[in-house]
C-alpha cells in the first residue's frame, strides 16, 4: 500500500461531487473517489462541478444540496477530510446571465473563480476573459493551462496571464500521467519558470482520471524543490480557503 505523504495536500479542482456534471454520477462513486484521495494523502478537497454547456449546467440549488449530503456522509467515514465547494466555469462573457448570481461561480465562498476555455481558444480571448473576471471583482485561476492549443504552441504566453494577475493551475496527470509529450513539455517549462500556482487532479472517476496528487508532489519536490511542492499542493490551496490569495 502506498504511504501517505506527510503534507496534508489539498486538491482544488475535481469532479467528485455526484450527479451534477460529467464526474461522479452517484454518492457511492463520490465516496470511492474520496477514499482514493484520502489514501493518497489528500486531506482537503475543493469540489468544482462544471458550469459548462456540455459537461454540466446543474442548478446551484442542486449543487448545494448534493454538497451538503456528501459532506454529511463523508465526515462520518473520513473525519479528517475537509470538503469545500467551488466551481469550474467555462468562461463566456455572458456567463453571469446563465447562473444564479456570483455565489454560484465562486471558490469556497470567496471572490475567486476557476475558469476554463475550449481547447482551441485564442490567447487574446483568455486575456480578455481574465480582465472580465477581474472586472466582476473576482480573482481568476486559469484551469489546466497546459491543455490549450495556444499554450502548447507558445508556452511563454502563460507569463502574460500571470502578469495580468491570474493564477495558474496545471493538472497533476499532465506532469506524471500517461499524456501527450507536448503537454508534459508545457508543464515542465512552467514549473521551471515558477509560473505555476496550483497542481490539482481534475479527477472525474475512480479509474482513468482519479484524485491523486502524491506522485506529482514527489516529482516536484525532487526536481524543483520541497518548498515549491508544498506551495502548489498545500499552502496556495489554503490561501483560497482562507481568502488570502
Ligand atoms: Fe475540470
Amino acid at each position: 500500500m502506498k504511504k501517505n505523504y506527510d503534507v496534508p495536500m489539498i486538491d482544488i479542482h475535481n469532479h467528485i461531487l455526484f450527479g451534477v456534471d460529467d464526474g461522479a454520477q452517484d454518492l457511492r462513486t463520490s465516496l470511492e473517489m474520496i477514499d482514493i484521495a484520502h489514501e493518497d494523502g489528500i486531506r482537503g478537497l475543493i469540489l468544482t462541478p462544471h458550469c459548462h454547456p456540455h459537461r454540466g449546467m446543474s442548478s446551484y440549488e442542486k449543487i448545494l444540496s448534493h454538497f451538503e449530503e456528501l459532506k454529511k456522509v463523508a465526515s462520518a467515514q473520513f473525519p479528517d477530510m475537509n470538503l469545500y465547494l467551488g466551481r469550474e466555469v467555462y468562461f463566456r462573457s455572458d456567463v453571469l446571465e446563465e447562473v444564479e448570481g456570483m455565489d454560484a461561480l465562486q471558490m469556497c465562498g470567496n471572490k475567486i473563480a476557476l475558469i476554463e476555455f475550449s481547447s482551441n481558444v485564442q490567447p487574446s480571448y483568455i486575456k480578455s476573459s481574465i480582465a472580465d473576471v477581474q472586472m466582476q471583482g473576482l480573482i481568476p485561476i486559469v484551469a489546466h493551462v497546459e491543455r490549450y492549443a495556444c499554450t502548447i504552441e507558445d508556452k511563454s504566453i502563460v507569463e502574460e496571464f500571470s502578469d495580468m494577475g491570474a493564477f495558474i493551475q496545471i493538472n497533476a496527470d499532465d506532469l506524471v500521467g500517461n499524456v501527450k509529450h507536448e503537454m508534459k513539455k508545457v508543464v515542465k517549462y512552467l514549473l521551471k519558470n515558477d509560473l505555476v500556482d496550483f497542481v490539482a487532479s481534475d479527477a472525474h472517476d475512480t479509474e482513468r482520471r482519479r484524485p491523486l496528487l502524491s506522485d506529482a508532489y514527489r516529482y516536484i519536490a525532487k526536481k524543483y524543490g520541497e518548498d515549491y511542492a508544498y506551495d502548489l499542493m498545500y499552502a496556495n490551496p489554503m490561501r483560497i480557503i482562507e481568502d488570502k490569495l
